[in-house]
Formats: C-alpha cells, sequence, structure tokens
C-alpha cells in the first residue's frame, strides 16, 4: 500500500498519480461556472415554445412583469439586438456547424422548446414562476420531427460539395457498390436514435458585463477560446473584451464543443438589466437545446470470399441535423481504412429536420459508424462460418487502404491477443444459443473503434517562481479525463520535478490559447505544448545560470542536466553547483523566470502516415430467454493509444466509455413524440443511462508503445477509442447468445423476445 502510495506520486509518465484535483472535486471546493458569487448577481429562467415549427403570433408577457421580484422579460419584440445576427440574415442554405440559433432575433420557431423569453428576477424562485406567467400564441406549421420518414430529404452537406476531398464527400475505391457481385454478401440497415450526453453538471453560465464592450462570463464550456471568439463576433468587440472562464467542468461528452441558446439569452439578460445574470438549464432543457448524437439511419452492403476475404463494402449513412445549421460528422471514415477490402463505397448525408442542432457525442460519428461495420462484420463472419476475430484477422491491414499510406504505428493485432485471452474467447461457440449458465444463455462479442490521432496547436506558459515551483498556463479545459494531472505528470517528468512542484492552470481565456477540448487530442496538443514549454524554459535556465558570477560549471553543462532546486540551480553531474534564483532574476530583471511558446504538429515525415489510435472490445452477456433482459458479465477493453500518461485516468477514460457503450448499446434514446416534435424522454427517469448495476467488473489493457510521429510523447488518444465499438460488441455477443441479430439501438428487452 504504501509503496503503491509512493509509486503513485512520484509523477512520472505513465504511473497512476492520483488526481490533483481530486480533493478539490469530492469535498465540493472545486468551484463549476454557476457557483461563482458576484455583487448583484439575478437570475435568468428560459421560457421554450410549445410547438416545433411556426412563428410566435402574440406574446403575453405582461402578468410576469409584474410578478415580485422581476427586472425584465425578454422576447424577440424587445431584445437587445445582437450585431453579429444581422450578417446571417439571409443564408443561402442553411449554414455549417458553429453558428448557433439566433436567440430573440425574429419570431420564428424552429424546434419545440425553443426559448422565446427569458425573465429576470432577484431570486431564482420568483424567475421560474414569472416565466410561467409567460403565455404565446403562435401560427403554427407543419412540422418534421421523424428521421425514417424523410431519409429521401437526405442531402450532401455544403463542406462536401466545395471541396469533394472532404471526408464527407462521396467515396469511392475500385469498383462502385461491387458487394452486389459478392460470392457471399449481406444488406442490411442499422438504427441508432439520438442520444444525449447528460452530462451531470447542468449547462450553465453566469453572463456579466462589466463595461458596455466588456463581456466577462463564467461558463461551461469545452472551448473557452471558441467560446471567447464565438462572443466577441455576437457582439461585435475585440476578442481581448471576452473573457471566458472554465475552470472546472462537471463532465461534457461534447455537449460543450458549441455555444447554445441559453448562453447567449443570458448574455442578452445582462445587458438588458445591467446586473450579472446566472442561467442554469433544468435537466428538461438538457434534453432540448443543449446538442445530441444524433438520430442516424445506416445501410452497409458487405461481400466476401468464401475463405473469408473482403470484396466490397458499401456503407451509406443518412444522420440528422436542424434546418438551422448542418452538423456533420465522421461517420463513415473508418469504413474506408480499417479493412482491406479493394472496393469500397461510401455515401454520407444529413436530413434537416424541425429539432435543434445535434453535436459531437463520445466517439461522435465513428461510434455511430462502427455499430454499423463492426456489425455487419460479425454478420459475414456468421454468413461465412468463420470466428469473428479470425474474420478480422484475415482482413487486417497494414498499410492504410484509402492512401496506402504506412500507420505511424498499429498494434491492433497486440490488442486483440490481450482481449481474447482475458476474455476467454476460446469459450465461444460459433453456433449462436450454444452456451448456457443456469437458465440465462451465454454470448460473446467483439468490436473494434479507431479514431484518428490528431494534434493541434497550443501556446503555453511556463513560469519559475521564486519558491522553486513551476506554473503552467493554458485555456484548455478538463471536462472530467484528468487533463490536469496528466500535465502535471508531463511536467514533471520534463523538468525532473516532484509533481507537488508543478501547477498547471487552465480554463481561462487569458491564458496562452488552445483548441477546443474534443476527438481525444487534448494530451496529443497540450501534452506536447507543456513539454515544449519545460523545454524552453530550462533552456531559458540554463542561459540565465551561465551568466551568473560561478557560470562557467552551467555554461559547460546541457539544459536537460538542469535541476530546479529550492532557491537554486544545480546540475545533475554536479550537486555543488548553484545558481541562486536570486542571481538569475536579477540577470533576468523579473521576480519571475518566464517563457511562452507555441506548439505544433510538424516535422517532414508527419504527412507520410496515416495516424489512429485503435481499440477492441471483448465482452461476454448473459440473456434472459423467457423477459429478453441483457446483463453484461465481462468487459474487456484494449486500447493503442500510444503513449499511456497516467494509467489510472487512463483507465477511468476506458471505463467511462465502455459504460457509455453499454448505455448505447441496452438502455439509451431519445423518444420524440412526432405529433408535437417534442421529446417524452426529458429526465433521467424516462432516458436511462446505465447505473452501476449494470455496468460489470471491467478490465483494459494497453500496448502502451509510443507513437513517434504525432508528438514527441508518443501519446495518440483515448477518449474516443473507448465508446467506439463497443455498443457493436454488445450487439455481436447478444446474437451470439440467442441467435437474434438487433439493428436498431438500444437492444431493449422487448426486441428478443
Ligand atoms: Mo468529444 S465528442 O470530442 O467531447
Amino acid at each position: 500500500m504504501s509503496e503503491q502510495l509512493q509509486k503513485s506520486q512520484s509523477g512520472a509518465i505513465g504511473e497512476p498519480m492520483n488526481r490533483v484535483d481530486g480533493r478539490l472535486k469530492v469535498t465540493g471546493a472545486a468551484k463549476y461556472s454557476a457557483e461563482y458569487e458576484l455583487p448583484n448577481l439575478v437570475h435568468a429562467v428560459l421560457v421554450g415554445s410549445t410547438i416545433a415549427k411556426g412563428s410566435i403570433k402574440n406574446i403575453e408577457t405582461r402578468q410576469a412583469e409584474r410578478a415580485p421580484g422581476v427586472l425584465a422579460v425578454i422576447t424577440h419584440l424587445n431584445s437587445p439586438k445582437v450585431p453579429g445576427f444581422a450578417e446571417r440574415d439571409h443564408p443561402a442554405e442553411p449554414p455549417t456547424a458553429g453558428q448557433p440559433l439566433r436567440v430573440f432575433h425574429d419570431n420564428k420557431v424552429v424546434f419545440n422548446d425553443q426559448p422565446i423569453a427569458v425573465v429576470v428576477a432577484d431570486t431564482l424562485e420568483r424567475a421560474r414562476y414569472a416565466a410561467s406567467l409567460v403565455k404565446a400564441q403562435y401560427d403554427q406549421d407543419k412540422h418534421q420531427t421523424n428521421l425514417e420518414a424523410n431519409l429521401g430529404q437526405g442531402y450532401l452537406p455544403a463542406q462536401a460539395k466545395k471541396n469533394p476531398k472532404s471526408p464527407l464527400a462521396d467515396y469511392q475505391r475500385g469498383e462502385a457498390d461491387a458487394y452486389k457481385n459478392g460470392a457471399t454478401k449481406l444488406e442490411a440497415e442499422y438504427v441508432i436514435p439520438s442520444e444525449m450526453h447528460n452530462p451531470m453538471e447542468l449547462q450553465s453560465i453566469i453572463a456579466h458585463w462589466e463595461a458596455p464592450d466588456r463581456l466577462t462570463v463564467y461558463d461551461k464550456t469545452q472551448a473557452v477560446i471558441g467560446t471567447q471568439r464565438a462572443f466577441a463576433k455576437d457582439w461585435g468587440i475585440p476578442e481581448a473584451n471576452v473573457k471566458v472562464i472554465a475552470t472546472f467542468v462537471g463532465g461534457a461528452f461534447g455537449n460543450g464543443l458549441h455555444n447554445w441558446p441559453h448562453e447567449t439569452a443570458a448574455i442578452i439578460a445582462a445587458k438588458k438589466v445591467g446586473r450579472p445574470v446566472k442561467l442554469v438549464l433544468t435537466r428538461e432543457q438538457m434534453f432540448t437545446m443543449v446538442g445530441y448524437r444524433p438520430y442516424t439511419w445506416q445501410k452497409i452492403g458487405m461481400s466476401a470470399t468464401p475463405d473469408g476475404k473482403l470484396t466490397a463494402i458499401t456503407h451509406e449513412s443518412v444522420g440528422q441535423t436542424s434546418t438551422y445549421e448542418q452538423f456533420t460528422e465522421s461517420t463513415l471514415q473508418q469504413t474506408r481504412m480499417m479493412y482491406t477490402a479493394p472496393n469500397v463505397t461510401t455515401r454520407y448525408r444529413i436530413a434537416s429536420l424541425d429539432v435543434s442542432t445535434p453535436v459531437w457525442m463520445r466517439g461522435p460519428g465513428e461510434a455511430t459508424g462502427a455499430f454499423a461495420l463492426e456489425s455487419a462484420m460479425d454478420e459475414m463472419a456468421h454468413a461465412l462460418n468463420l470466428d469473428p476475430l479470425e474474420f478480422r484477422l484475415r482482413n487486417y491491414t497494414d498499410t492504410d487502404p484509402d492512401n496506402g499510406k504506412p500507420w505511424s504505428t498499429k498494434y491492433l493485432k497486440e490488442c486483440f491477443q490481450m482481449g481474447a485471452e482475458r476474455i476467454g474467447w476460446s469459450n465461444r461457440k460459433q453456433q449462436p444459443g450454444s452456451v448456457k449458465s443456469g437458465e440465462w444463455l451465454v454470448g460473446y462479442g467483439m468490436g473494434v473503434g479507431t479514431f484518428g490521432a490528431h494534434r493541434g496547436s497550443a501556446k503555453m506558459k511556463a513560469i519559475l517562481t521564486k519558491k522553486g515551483t513551476v506554473v503552467l498556463q493554458s485555456a484548455t479545459t478538463d471536462i472530467g479525463p484528468g487533463t490536469g494531472t496528466a500535465m502535471v505528470q508531463i511536467a514533471a517528468t520534463t523538468l525532473g520535478l516532484p509533481p507537488e512542484k508543478i501547477t498547471f492552470q487552465l480554463g481561462n481565456s487569458t491564458f496562452p490559447t488552445a483548441p477546443s477540448q474534443g476527438g481525444s487530442s487534448t494530451v496529443n496538443t497540450v501534452g506536447a505544448a507543456v513539454q515544449d514549454a519545460c523545454i524552453a524554459l530550462r533552456e531559458k535556465l540554463h542561459q540565465l545560470a551561465a551568466a551568473t558570477p560561478n557560470g562557467q560549471v552551467f555554461s559547460a553543462a546541457k539544459p536537460e542536466d538542469i535541476v530546479i532546486m529550492e532557491g537554486h540551480l544545480s546540475l545533475a553531474n554536479d550537486k555543488l553547483a548553484k545558481a541562486a534564483y536570486s542571481d538569475l532574476l536579477r540577470q533576468n530583471n523579473e521576480a519571475e523566470v518566464e517563457v511562452t511558446i507555441e506548439s505544433k504538429p510538424g516535422g517532414s515525415d508527419r504527412d507520410k502516415y496515416s495516424m489512429y489510435s485503435y481499440s477492441v472490445h471483448f465482452v461476454q452477456v448473459h440473456v434472459q430467454p423467457l423477459t429478453g433482459e441483457v446483463r453484461v458479465k465481462k468487459v474487456i477493453s484494449c486500447a493503442d493509444a500510444g503513449t499511456i500518461v497516467n494509467q489510472k485516468t487512463a483507465g477511468n477514460q476506458m471505463m467511462g466509455g465502455a459504460v457509455g457503450g453499454i448505455g448505447m448499446a441496452l438502455t439509451e434514446g431519445a423518444v420524440i413524440d412526432d405529433r408535437y416534435g417534442r421529446y417524452v424522454t426529458k429526465d433521467l427517469a424516462d432516458y436511462h443511462v446505465p447505473v452501476h448495476a449494470d455496468a460489470p467488473n471491467m478490465e483494459f489493457a494497453f500496448v502502451n508503445k509510443p507513437d513517434p510521429h504525432v508528438n514527441a510523447l508518443g501519446t495518440k488518444g483515448i477518449g474516443e477509442i473507448a465508446i467506439i465499438g463497443m455498443a457493436p460488441a454488445i450487439a455481436n455477443a447478444v446474437f451470439n447468445a440467442t441467435g437474434k441479430r438487433i439493428r436498431e439501438l438500444p437492444i431493449t428487452p422487448d426486441k428478443l423476445i
């Protein structure tokens, strides 16, 4: 225990160090965006439309205005104008995502529960009461909220039209739709419902106009800088005048990657009343206006030779979007690169419905696409009477069949081996329904996941304080994966300092710029910037030390030999060497030594490789044949994600992703009543996220070999591959247990009896 504890505190890359903010979080000391206390703070509550499409004929606000404590009732009739809205008055077609609903801009209603008014009062209760008094009459138009009834409306997204090389554009390798002529072929349709992120922390914002052209927001977001830019543009003010604070984020899973109507409503309200305004969504509103995984229909055509070689795959998909934004995601990418098939066709379409805009949700399009692809692989293996793992091995590829490039690294076979061994894959029987445990049918299934190993650019500031501690600053966020902890470990390892001497500050737009926290790329990008900043800091310290009175010994040494001590620098190979901070700082003419760097992907060989993370999920399920109940009994997820910076937080991510996959497979699905275009699943009693009782013991294993081409740390990204491939692994196990192939998620008991 004590040895374990000591180990976990050395802070070296790879070690299972405890979270640096764990204590703050579990004691309630961590401050989330709705928890800031500002003088004169007032409360806002949204009023939502009760129709899905049409226009507001009349909106009755007088009663609400007269209610106790009310400061303002804002609608399209009296809203302060948002300058940035006007330029979007006449778009040729629905704009691409990133241009959210123009709140209170006009009387149009484009989805059910669209904010049509915001009530501001001195207390939350008074605001909520007054909001209940606002009534609207509408001119109602006929709405469409059912994707399957509107598949024919699917269209090629604008990005794909503009750029035929876009991953969203139609794709063909070899012959089009060649599966139709295959020896053994299958054709199947797959459906996933809309799924809601439902992080524990509700979406919330405090908007504060510190001056007529200076805005501060305490906002739940995964994109500090993106949010700063969006609001600066909306209000026609310099970016530097918008300050975004998101120090702690209580889960997000993608729904903080976009700006939503409630944020704009709060900013408008703060403008109107001239006081800071707090707006926290209700759980019900979390279902209607802050994004979701889009309802998606897919079709796969697949053919193979009798000896198990894929000859062709056609993968089509139609996902839903809103009428005011084109939301797209990478649903079909893995079909182009995962297996050796010589003939591959993909067609991606979106269909505009009278719903709010979807957004990326964990593993985004890839998780959706993998449900179809990995289910179809299992179906084909069954048709060929081949073990599904063996079938995947026969179609394994050592170069990217999409572009012919080698993989930067790919250790998926190692993942297969580790996982198959631990789940006891050899106990699987090819014939469905052949294994039993008492009354229960037992099944085994597997599913593969992949996601691009993306790296962006980030700036980073590193400061050496007088006390010999190091502070790093970045405008990234930590939505729960343990980003801050990983960054401390990277800095500790690079500088040779104990982790408690390092502080990583984040979630503030005044810190050096970082991309939004999405697409499994934060450690790839921001982690690389931490490493670069620490190297730059050490080089600067080396130079400064060399210029101190007894500096010769430092100039003769290398920067990496510098050791940061309390009050002075020393050298790893010469403990007597000493450069006092007071001398150093005198050289530098400052109170502290600081460097700011920019870290970018680059290197001449970067374009020569295809870079992906990989995972495989093996599951064992039990199915009750009379009730159709499915119990996931065992999960083994293995990942090739490059260097693992922290075994513990990385394992947490795999666990969270696997639980998300259980939800996707068995319990989650938003249900819309198409008569009204309104969700009937509106709380966690109607919409079922898996709970502890739904999650079995889970095991995880990482290959943990560095990828030298993504960054110098060798990381590739974990967050998305943790869920991608999990839902089909469960669907495949259910088939193996019951012989029933369920192609529409979630696999609820009614589908199995
Ligand atoms: Mo993730 S869907 O990139 O937050």
